[in-house]
C-alpha cells in the first residue's frame, strides 16, 4: 500500500528529484532513471536499460518462471551499472528508488523489488511500490512536458500480454474497472493464434508484419460480447484454429496430430497468410475500438489514451485515433518503445506519486495479483 507522507516528510520531497525504478513483473527486465525538472515542466529519461530473455523461454514454448528470475538476478545488477553510467549519476545521488510490485510473477517481482527495497534502505531514500498496470496507464502522458503531471480524466485502455482492460481514470490514483477481459488478453490471442499460424514470439508484431497488404475482410471471424464493456478472445483464438484446416486442407485426426502440426511453421500461400492475419487483427481492433469509445461516450470524458504491448500495434493506433477524431475526443498514446515492458513508465509513475506526496513503506509485500481498480 502507498501511504500519503506526514506533513514533516514533505520536507523530503523538495529534494526529491530523481527517480530510479526496476521492472521485473515477468520476462523483461528494466532499469531506468528519470529526473524531475522541475514541479511544472515535466520529467527528463536519462537512461531506460531493458534486457529481453525471449530467447531464454522460447524453447520451452512460454515463460518459465524459475529461469525468469534466475535472469532478473543476472541482469538487474549490469543494467543498475550501464544506466547509472548512462545517466552520469552515481546510486547515491538518487533521491527515491521504485519497483514495479504486481501484478505479475512472484519470483520476478520479488528481484526488482528486493533490490529497490535494498537501495533505498542502504541510501535513506524513499521506497515507492508501483502497480504495473498504473505504469502502463500513465505511459501516455510521459513526455507530454508540463502537462505530465496533470493527469486529466480519460477512458484508459490498457492491452497487454497479461490484461484487457478499461480504466476510468479521474486523476492519479483515482481509477475505476469499466471492463476487462473474462479469459485471453488481446496480447495473448496475439501470440496464441501465432503460435498456431507457426510464426514466432511475441506473436502480435509477428501478425502485424504478415497482416500488412493482407485482406482484412477476407475472413468472417467472430467478434465476441458485443454488448458488453467485458472483452473475449478466447473464442476468436478458437475460430481460427478451426479455419485452419479449411483453408490449409490440414485436417487432424487427433490432438497429437494437432499440436505436431501447430507447432511446425504453416506452409500456407503467402497472400492466404496474410489474409487470415490482417483478419485476426481486424477483428480484435473492432472490438478493442468500438467498446473503447463506446466507454468514452458513456463517461462523457473529453481524452481516450491507450498504453500496453498491444498499443504497439501501428493498426490500432490509427483505428483509435481515427475513431477518436470522428467522435471528437483527444487521443493520446505513449511511444512504441514505452508500450512494451520498460522501466521508463515505471520510474514516471514512483516520480508523478512523490510529487503527489506518496511513498511506501519498505516491509511491503510483492502482491503477483495486484489490482489497479475495483
Ligand atoms: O505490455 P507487454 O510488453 O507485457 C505485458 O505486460 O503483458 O505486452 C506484451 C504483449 C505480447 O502479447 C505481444 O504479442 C503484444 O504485447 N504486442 C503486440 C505488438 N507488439 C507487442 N500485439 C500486437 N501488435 C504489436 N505490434
Ligand atoms: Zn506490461
Amino acid at each position: 500500500m502507498i501511504y500519503r507522507l506526514a506533513q514533516n516528510d514533505l520536507r523530503i520531497l523538495l529534494l526529491v528529484k530523481t527517480v530510479l525504478a526496476l521492472e521485473t513483473s515477468c520476462d523483461e527486465t528494466g532499469v531506468a532513471i528519470v529526473r524531475e525538472k522541475n514541479s511544472s515542466s515535466g520529467s527528463d529519461l536519462l537512461a531506460s536499460e531493458v534486457a529481453s530473455q525471449v530467447a531464454a523461454h522460447e524453447k520451452y514454448g512460454g515463460i518459465v518462471p524459475e529461469i525468469a528470475s534466475r535472469n532478473h538476478l543476472v541482469y538487474a545488477p549490469r543494467l543498475l551499472n550501464h544506466a547509472s553510467s548512462l545517466a552520469n549519476i552515481g546510486l547515491s545521488e538518487v533521491d527515491a528508488f521504485a519497483a514495479t510490485s504486481g501484478p505479475g510473477l512472484a519470483s520476478s517481482l520479488m528481484i526488482g523489488a528486493s533490490i529497490a527495497k535494498g537501495l533505498a534502505i542502504g541510501f535513506g531514500k524513499p521506497y515507492l511500490a508501483i502497480n504495473h498496470l498504473e505504469g502502463h496507464l500513465l505511459s501516455p502522458f510521459f513526455g507530454s512536458g508540463e502537462k505530465e503531471n496533470q493527469i486529466c480524466p480519460n477512458v484508459s485502455l490498457i492491452v497487454s500480454g497479461g490484461h484487457t482492460m478499461l480504466v476510468r481514470v479521474q486523476g492519479l490514483d483515482d481509477y475505476k474497472l469499466i471492463g476487462r477481459t473474462v479469459d485471453d488478453a488481446a496480447g495473448e490471442a496475439f501470440d496464441k493464434v501465432a503460435k498456431i499460424l507457426g510464426l514466432g514470439y511475441p506473436g502480435g508484431p509477428e501478425i502485424e508484419k504478415h497482416a500488412r497488404g493482407g485482406d482484412p475482410n477476407r475472413f468472417d471471424l467472430p467478434r465476441s460480447m458485443p454488448q458488453s464493456e467485458n472483452f473475449s478472445f478466447s473464442g476468436l483464438k478458437t475460430a481460427v484454429r478451426y479455419l485452419l484446416p479449411k483453408i490449409t486442407g490440414r485436417f487432424c485426426e487427433t490432438p497429437d496430430e494437432e499440436r505436431r502440426l501447430t507447432q511446425t511453421p504453416c506452409k500456407m500461400d503467402g497472400r492466404v497468410l496474410a489474409n487470415l492475419c490482417a483478419s485476426f487483427q481486424e477483428a480484435v481492433i473492432d472490438v478493442l475500438v468500438r467498446k473503447t469509445i463506446a466507454a468514452a461516450q458513456k463517461y462523457r470524458v473529453d481524452l481516450v489514451t491507450v498504453s500496453g504491448g498491444v498499443s504497439c500495434n501501428q493498426e490500432l493506433r490509427k483505428q483509435l485515433g481515427e475513431a477518436c477524431a470522428r467522435e471528437g475526443f483527444e487521443f493520446k498514446n505513449a511511444e512504441p518503445w514505452l508500450c512494451t515492458d520498460n522501466a521508463a513508465m515505471i520510474a514516471f509513475a514512483a516520480s508523478l506519486r512523490l510529487r503527489g506526496g506518496f511513498q511506501s513503506d519498505v516491509a511491503e509485500e510483492i502482491d503477483p495479483n495486484l489490482a489497479l481498480a475495483k
